[in-house]
């Protein structure tokens, strides 16, 4: 699963606008701030592909990035941020569902979870969502490198006590992978599960 080249193909403020195209491509949701652009940068290995910012609220629109002239990432705009300014707000539930609920190409939904901090309402109403209508999805918890104790490469109690809620709701939990895009923690992880998604 070598990454060769990535490119950076259009923003869309509606889901109508993406591009039309019959590519595979992969979605990463999750709260604001919880790292869905740097680990856009961190699977390509290029610094400044997606905007990142301290600051929640940094992507406002549908992202497009074309990975090897053959699928995409797809870099959307964070939920749970409801102090972004007025002018750059918008409703979460309409612009994203209509998104997923229409996009015949996307694979596989990736829902990043912070993994510093515990379980959070709004990741597990969105989970649910998502299971209540059969998208594929892979939980990817993000900045394992500030678990606390170990070297960040075993499961801590906040990603034990997220898939044990998890549980409750679903059969078979989803798929997941512990990433750190400062320590690289789950990169060759999650580029292999890609492939073999792309492939089924
Ligand atoms: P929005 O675009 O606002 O929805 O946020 P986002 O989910 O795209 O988050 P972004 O990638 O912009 O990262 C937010 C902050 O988290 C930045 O300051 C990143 O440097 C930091 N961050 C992202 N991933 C990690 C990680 O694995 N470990 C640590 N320690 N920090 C991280
Ligand atoms: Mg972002």
């Amino acid at each position: 699963a070598k990454i060769k080249d990535v490119d950076f193909v259009k923003s869309s403020n509606r889901p109508k606008d993406c591009p039309k195209d019959d590519r595979p491509e992969f979605a990463m949701l999750g709260r604001s701030n919880v790292g869905k652009s740097s680990l856009i940068n961190f699977l390509v290995r290029k610094k400044e592909v997606a905007l990142t910012s301290k600051k929640p609220g940094k992507t406002q629109l549908i992202n497009h990035f074309l990975v090897n002239k053959s699928w995409y990432i797809v870099d959307l705009p964070g939920y749970g941020f409801a102090n972004a300014p007025e002018s750059a707000r918008m409703d979460w539930s309409s612009f994203t569902k209509g998104y997923f609920l229409n996009r015949e190409t996307l694979v596989s939904v990736l829902l990043l979870i912070d993994a510093s901090v515990p379980p959070q309402k709004i990741d597990l109403d969105c989970a649910n969502w998502l299971g209540r209508n059969n998208m594929s999805m892979t939980f990817v918890f993000t900045k394992c490198d500030k678990m606390k104790g170990g070297k960040g490469r075993r499961p801590d109690e906040n990603i034990r006590n997220f898939l044990e809620l998890i549980k409750e709701n679903y059969r078979q939990h989803p798929p997941w992978i512990m990433t750190s895009s400062v320590t690289g923690l789950g990169r060759d992880e999650l580029l292999f599960h890609m492939s073999q998604l792309r492939n089924y």
